[in-house]
């Protein structure tokens, strides 16, 4: 695997969010999990070189349940990225996060069931993932949204769904029940991903829905979904920017040593 560009800093766009950087050039990368989603693009913002990648392709072509997310997060690993802000969709399961609101999630809970989770299929590697989010990154998304006047739930646990059907009433009650404070499909593998390589990872959700078991009537609909993403694009645009030319460069977080003393049964890239 021949990589040339390089960036330290990289989003990942969800639904809605397919493009961020302007005069970017894209680095086509290979890796042993495969293509990541679609080429990777790369450009600079101030002095700092950032990775785009749209995590379901340009063109959406893959649901939730298919995205390619080892060799996204390899991929990026393999650009020299080491902070990743990942913004996303969400439903929300509490009345007052309504669509709209802004949730950066300290906590989740995985309900996927097929997906490939793990880079360590062989030998003894069992990451802490007790916080799976950064907190470098969290703060850092907490001010740059405050910087344009967006308010922000700062913690919450987001459940993760196999999809990519959005989930019945009965499980939506369930959710809120056990903690849940917003659900998505697609939170869960990235988040560990990123810990298995050694990456700081922390997530912006949107809310476009209140999930069935909040909401009153008629569940949720993907139209909703997407129209409300829509209209919030360039409220993420803004946070995201000022993320990237703000977080600190130097890594002085727990997931920076996810992999200290550990024995590793790969090299990574
Ligand atoms: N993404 C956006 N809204 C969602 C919902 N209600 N359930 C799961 N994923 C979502």
């Amino acid at each position: 695997m021949k990589v040339t560009a390089r960036a330290e800093l990289a989003v990942i766009g969800g639904s809605g969010l397919y493009a961020l950087l302007d005069n970017a050039t894209d680095a086509d990368i290979d890796t042993p999990y495969g293509k990541p989603s679609d080429p990777i693009t790369v450009a600079t913002v101030g002095d700092r070189n950032v990775a785009f990648l749209p995590r379901h392709g340009r063109d959406h072509r893959f649901p939730p349940h298919r995205i390619p997310y080892r060799a996204n997060m390899w991929a990026l690993r393999a650009l020299g990225v080491r902070q990743i802000l990942a913004p996303c969709a969400v439903g929300g399961l509490r009345p007052e996060l309504g669509p709209g609101s802004f949730v950066i999630p300290d906590q989740l809970i995985d309900r996927t069931t097929s997906r490939q989770a793990t880079y360590y299929d062989a030998g003894a590697v069992h990451v802490n993932f007790a916080d799976p989010y950064c907190p470098v990154g969290r703060a850092t998304l907490k001010k740059s949204a405050a910087h344009n006047e967006i308010s922000t739930t700062d913690g919450g646990v987001m459940v993760v769904i196999e999809g990519p059907r959005f989930s019945t009433r009965a499980e939506s009650r369930w959710f809120t029940s056990i903690g849940g404070a917003v659900v998505n499909m697609t939170g869960y593998p990235e988040s560990v991903l990123a810990r298995e390589l050694a990456l700081c990872y922390s997530t912006i959700a949107l809310v476009t829905d209140l999930d069935a078991g909040v909401e009153g009537d008629h569940g949720v609909t993907q139209e909703e979904v997407f129209r409300v993403f829509g209209e919030n694009t360039a409220k993420m645009r803004g946070v995201l920017m000022d993320a990237l030319a703000t977080i600190p460069l130097d890594r002085d977080c727990p997931c920076a040593h996810a992999l200290d003393g550990l024995k590793l049964p790969i090299e990574l890239p």
